[in-house]
C-alpha cells in the first residue's frame, strides 16, 4: 500500500472534522441576532470610534432641520422648564454642585440621561431632581419639598409600596438590632427565610449575596462546575448585572471570552443549544418578553423613533417552554434571573407566571425588603460547592455581608407580609389592571394627536414615540415639570409598585397627558414628511463622521 493510500482514511477524517466545526460556528453566527447588540465585539469597537460632538446654540434647537419658528419656541418652552426648576429646586441644585465632581457614578447619570450631542445644555439647565428626603404612598420628597409620583420602583425594588419597606426596615431593626452587624454566624431569622424560599421557588437549596449581580455570578459558576462546561448563553439585549460575562458588549473593556450572546426566541438559537458541548447555562431574563433582543431602553440612546416594545405573553411562554426542553435534553443549566422581575409579575415569580421550571433562579431587589440582597435558589445537585469524592476540586464562593442580620430579618419581613390578604389583594388581575391602564393612557394620547404610546409588561412601562423625532429625549423634563419622578433612563423604563390605585394611576396618567400636550406646544414634535428614523439616522452619521474625520467637535 502506498503511503499516500494509508493516510488517506485520516485525512478524510480530518475533512469530515473540520467541515462539521465549520457547520457548528456557521450555526452560532446565524444565531446572533444581526444588530451591534448581536455582535459584541463589533459593537464594542465601533462604540471607541465615535467621536464627540456637541450642537452649538443655534444648532441645538434645530438639529432635525426645523425652521427658526419652530426652534424660537423650542428655546422658549426649554428656557421656561429652566426656569421652572430652578424656582423648585434651589437645594437640590446646590446639593448637586457641592458633591458632584465627586461622585463619579452622578457624573455618568447625568451625562446619559440625553444623547451626547445635547448634554451641555441640558446639564446646564435642566440639571435638578436627584435629592429627595421622604417617600410616602406612591409618591417621593425632593429635598426642596416637591412631592412627585415615584415611576423609578427603586429600580424594581419597589413592588408593594415604600411604606411596606418601611415597615420591613423598622421590624429588622427590632429584631435584629440586638445582634447588629455581626457576620458568620447566622441570625435565627435566616430559617424562615429559607423555608419559604424553597416554597417559592420549588427549588431544593439558596445562597445569600449581596447584589443582584453576585447571585448571577454564583449561578453561572456553580453551573461550569458542575456541568464542566466553558460557556453561558444570554440572550441579545438581556441585562443580568454588572458583571464582565454577562455584559459582553459596550461598557465592558474587556472581551466576554465565553460568553455567547444569541438571537431571543429564535429557532437557530436553540438548534446552537442542541449542537454545542461547551454550554454550561442559560440565562433568561424574563423582562425580554417586553422588548427581545432590545437593550433596556434610556433617553440617551433616543436619536430617533426607533424604540419598539410591546409583551406576547403566550408567545413568550412558548418560547420559554421550547427552552426548558432543549435544556433538559442537552444537561444545560437553565437559569431564571428574576432579580428584576421575581414577586412583581406573580407571588411565585415568572416561573409562575409563566409556568415554565428552571433549574436555578435568582433574585434579589424587592427580597431583602429594602435592604441590598441577591439570592440564588437551586437544585440540590447544581448548588454543591465541593465533591465528595475530590477534595480539592471546590466552587468558592464567599461574601462579607452575605447574610447580614439586618438584611435577613427584613427579608424575613417581607416574606411574611407578602402572605398578608392585602398585599396578597395587590395581584388581583394584575394583568388585567395593568394592561387596562396602558390602553386607558394610550387611547387618551391618541385622542388628542399626541404622537406617544406606553408598552408594558404589567407594572413596567416604556415610551413609543409614533412620529419620527430627534427631541422624544425631551419628554423627561416636561414629566418632572408635572411631578413625575424618573429614573436616569428617562421615559425608557416606568416601574410602577403594585398599590398605585386608580386616583394615583389616573393622576399620573393626567400629569402624562399634559406634559406631551406642553411639550407639542412647544414644538419639539414639529414634523415634516422628509423627517425619517432612517433620514436622522442619516443626518446622525454623517455628523460623526464629519466630527471624526473633519475635526469639528460643534455642530
Ligand atoms: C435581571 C437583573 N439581573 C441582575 C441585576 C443586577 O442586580 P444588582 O443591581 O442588585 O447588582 C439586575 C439589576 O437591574 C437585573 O435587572
Amino acid at each position: 500500500m502506498s503511503s499516500t493510500l494509508m493516510w488517506a482514511p485520516f485525512g478524510a477524517v480530518a475533512l469530515t472534522a473540520a467541515g462539521v466545526k465549520l457547520k457548528t460556528r456557521l450555526e452560532l453566527s446565524k444565531a446572533k441576532h444581526p444588530s451591534l447588540r448581536g455582535h459584541s465585539k463589533m459593537a464594542r469597537r465601533l462604540a471607541r470610534q465615535v467621536p464627540f460632538y456637541e450642537y452649538d446654540d443655534a444648532s441645538f434647537f434645530s438639529s432635525d432641520g426645523a425652521p427658526e419658528d419652530v426652534a424660537a419656541r423650542r428655546r422658549a418652552g426649554f428656557m421656561r422648564l429652566a426656569a421652572e426648576q430652578r424656582s423648585h429646586g434651589a437645594r437640590a441644585a446646590a446639593l448637586t454642585d457641592e458633591v458632584e465632581s465627586a461622585i463619579s457614578d452622578l457624573q455618568f447619570t447625568r451625562a446619559y440621561r440625553v444623547p451626547f450631542q445635547y448634554r451641555r445644555l441640558v446639564q446646564q439647565h435642566l440639571a435638578g431632581g436627584t435629592f429627595v428626603e421622604s417617600s410616602a404612598g406612591v409618591t417621593v420628597t425632593d429635598v426642596d419639598g416637591n412631592q412627585l409620583y415615584d415611576l423609578t420602583g427603586s429600580y424594581g425594588v419597589n413592588v408593594f409600596g415604600y411604606d411596606f419597606y418601611k415597615r420591613c426596615m423598622d421590624a429588622a431593626n427590632a429584631e435584629a438590632g440586638a445582634l447588629g452587624p455581626v457576620l458568620g454566624p447566622y441570625h435565627p431569622t435566616i430559617g424562615y427565610n429559607v423555608r419559604r424560599l424553597r416554597e417559592i421557588s420549588g427549588l431544593d437549596e439558596v445562597s445569600f449575596h449581596m447584589s443582584g449581580t453576585e447571585a448571577v455570578m454564583q449561578a453561572v459558576r456553580l453551573a461550569r462546575y458542575h456541568t464542566r462546561r466553558t460557556h453561558l448563553v444570554r440572550f441579545c439585549g438581556a441585562y443580568h448585572g454588572w458583571w464582565g460575562d454577562v455584559q459582553p458588549g459596550v461598557g465592558n473593556p474587556t472581551a466576554a471570552r465565553e460568553t455567547y450572546t444569541l438571537k431571543d426566541m429564535d429557532e437557530d438559537s436553540l438548534r446552537v443549544l442542541r449542537k454545542r458541548r461547551d454550554i454550561a447555562c442559560v440565562l433568561v431574563n424574563p423582562l425580554q418578553g417586553l422588548h427581545p433582543n432590545g437593550n433596556a431602553p434610556g433617553d440617551s440612546t433616543l436619536v430617533d423613533s426607533g424604540r419598539s416594545a410591546s409583551f406576547d405573553r403566550a408567545a413568550y411562554t412558548d418560547w420559554l417552554r421550547r427552552l426548558r426542553a432543549v435544556c433538559t435534553e442537552r444537561n444545560i443549566v437553565l437559569v431564571f434571573d428574576e432579580v428584576f422581575v421575581g414577586f412583581r409579575l406573580a407571588p411565585g415569580g415568572a416561573q409562575e407566571y409563566f409556568g415554565v421550571k428552571a433549574d436555578m433562579v435568582t433574585y434579589g431587589k424587592t427580597l431583602g425588603g429594602g435592604f441590598p440582597v441577591g439570592v440564588v435558589c437551586g437544585r440540590k445537585d447544581l448548588m454543591k460547592r465541593f465533591r465528595d469524592e475530590r477534595p480539592t476540586d471546590i466552587c468558592f464562593a464567599r461574601g462579607t455581608f452575605n447574610s447580614h442580620p439586618y438584611v435577613m430579618a427584613a427579608m424575613k419581613q417581607f416574606l411574611l407580609r407578602i402572605e398578608e390578604p392585602a398585599t396578597k389583594a395587590l395581584y388581583r388581575d394584575l394583568d388585567g389592571v395593568w394592561d387596562g391602564r396602558a390602553a386607558r393612557l394610550n387611547q387618551r394620547l391618541k385622542a388628542e394627536g399626541l404622537p406617544v404610546q406606553v408598552a408594558n409588561l404589567s407594572t413596567v412601562w416604556t415610551v413609543l414615540y409614533t412620529q419620527p423625532s430627534r427631541y422624544n429625549w425631551m419628554l423627561q423634563f416636561y414629566l418632572r415639570a408635572q411631578g413625575l419622578a424618573l429614573s436616569w433612563v428617562g421615559t425608557g423604563r416606568f416601574i410602577f409598585s403594585l398599590d398605585f390605585t386608580d386616583a394615583d394611576f389616573d393622576a399620573v396618567a393626567d400629569r402624562f397627558v399634559a406634559a406631551a400636550r406642553a411639550m407639542k406646544v412647544d414644538g419639539f414634535w414639529w414634523w415634516e414628511p422628509a423627517l425619517t428614523n432612517k433620514s436622522i439616522k442619516r443626518r446622525v452619521l454623517r455628523e460623526m463622521l464629519k466630527t471624526r474625520f473633519g475635526g469639528r467637535a460643534s455642530v
